[in-house]
């Protein structure tokens, strides 16, 4: 990037001297912005195009723009386009290079706009075609979901709260768990790009423009619902990148959670999953190491969306109307977060399919843990007996077992029946973990069929997506 060449500034007009070499560089945006620029052309292309349908300019003037947008656009996708720190932002690099090349035409590209409605609609159109690729990430990791719980719908596993065995659930059900949270994430999503998908351009730098200018014409060769239906709001609010932050906040706390237990999970403690080996690194003094990375990274990087968030959420908070410089420092959080999570949603999409599920481990894990405990419980009730008895009743059992290192299926009739007398040998089916997990056989419900049944209807949804 060039540097300090005293380039004739676009906005000099009224000056008397050079700007400082360093607030030059201080208030460039160039360096992060320039990711902007094939929004940034289209932007100026359905401007040109509006101007000269309402006879702001030639059609020949029109022309002349479009020809040289297209070349900027070739030269800066083949690395040839020189951006230069003077030039400040990505918009002015565009511009004075259009200048260069076609000369006084270039100069009326910019009747009727501002820098301020310029940024605000390049900003929308850069999240909302992002966001596309996003909400098909999400698409593609609740797809995995829902197929890993199909293939997984028989296999038991314990379930917990406090992280102490609670009761037996299926794989299957605890896959579908983070798809509902997923899912909703993708609904926030959509939420977002929608309030995003609408157009500042006409708001020009705070008030409208004197030029007979048709917004509904911009609107339409950009794509958006409507046209922002005040200039000052246009031009200042951010709302939507903070909206998009906040969705991605809650998302990466949603894949911290599932990367936690990733990585408990591999943990030889646990041994209820193994990752493939591309998904993972090793260590470079312990040579046993097969360490879960990709969950563990994408746990960190939670930290820095929230940070984004924040930022975001303090950039805007007191800022008067209408737009401030303020605001040139919404960029780099939003990018930032944009590229976190299409990346973090990558890792998961592609390793979630390949989770290795160790089936004899989870099932020897929930059979050790009482886990069938309120299944006992339940049954009594059936019997007849008041639940709070029951409970009572099932502690002593369970008192036992801690003692004996015995699971209750594995204690005999007569010694359960010592506890009470409404035990009979029935009692067994409910004992065992497909007994307890076929039990919940409700929408919602940790069953396989259940499982299975949620499965085909989050595949439905996908495929109506
Ligand atoms: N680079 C600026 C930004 O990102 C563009 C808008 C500047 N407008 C202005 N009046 N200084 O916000």
């Amino acid at each position: 990037m060039t540097q300090g060449k005293n380039d004739q500034k676009l906005w000099g007009g009224r000056f008397t001297e050079p700007t400082d070499q360093f607030v030059e560089r201080f208030t460039a945006s160039v360096g992060f912005d320039q990711r902007l620029y094939a929004q940034d052309i289209q932007g100026s292309e359905a401007h040109a195009r509006m101007l000269a349908k309402v006879g702001v300019l030639t059609d020949a003037e029109c022309e002349e723009i479009l020809g040289g947008l297209a070349q900027i656009r070739g030269e800066i996708e083949r690395g040839e386009f020189e951006w230069s720190v003077s030039r400040e932002d990505v918009h002015m690099n565009i511009e004075a290079r259009l200048t260069d090349l076609i000369g006084i035409t270039g100069k009326k590209l910019h009747t009727g706009r501002s820098r301020n409605d310029q940024v605000a609609t390049d900003i929308r159109l850069y999240l909302r075609a992002e966001g596309q690729v996003i909400r098909g990430e999400l698409q593609r990791l609740l797809r995995g979901l829902a197929e890993l719980a199909t293939r997984e719908a028989d296999t038991i596993m314990p379930g917990f709260t406090h992280l102490q065995t609670a009761q037996p659930v299926t794989f299957g059900h605890h896959m579908l768990a983070w798809a509902e949270m997923i899912k909703r994430d993708h609904g926030r999503l959509q939420d977002c790009l929608t309030r995003a998908n609408i157009m500042p351009l006409g708001a020009a730098a705070l008030a409208g423009t004197t030029y007979p200018i048709d917004r509904d014409i911009t609107c339409e060769l950009l794509g958006f619902d409507a046209p922002a239906e005040n200039s000052l709001d246009a031009v200042s609010d951010r709302d939507f990148a903070i909206e998009f932050c906040a969705f991605a906040s809650l998302l990466l706390t949603h894949l911290s959670r599932f990367s936690e237990e990733l990585v408990l999970w591999t943990s030889a403690q646990f041994g209820f999953i193994d990752l493939p080996d591309r998904f993972c690194t090793g260590s470079s003094i312990m040579p046993q190491k097969k360490n879960p990375d990709v969950p563990e990274l994408v746990r960190g990087k939670s930290g820095r969306v929230y940070g984004h968030l924040m930022s975001l959420l303090t950039l805007m908070k007191s800022q008067p109307l209408a737009y401030n410089k303020d605001n040139q420092e919404d960029k780099e959080p939003l990018f930032d977060t944009i590229d976190t999570v299409r990346d973090c949603l990558k890792a998961y999409a592609d390793m979630v399919p390949a989770i290795q599920v160790r089936t004899e481990a989870m099932r020897e894990a929930a059979r050790r843990g009482f886990s069938t405990a309120t299944d006992l419980a339940d049954y009594l009730v059936r019997k007849g007996v008041a639940f709070r008895d029951a409970h009572e009743i099932v502690g002593k059992a369970v008192a036992l077992g801690v003692e004996s290192q015995r699971d209750l299926a594995e204690m005999k009739l007569e010694e359960l029946q010592a506890f009470s007398q409404t035990i009979e040998a029935d009692v067994f089916d409910v004992l065992t973990l497909e007994g307890s997990v076929n039990a919940r056989n409700h929408r919602g419900g940790t069953a396989p069929a259940q499982v299975r049944a949620a499965a085909a209807r989050l595949l439905d949804w996908l495929e109506a997506e």
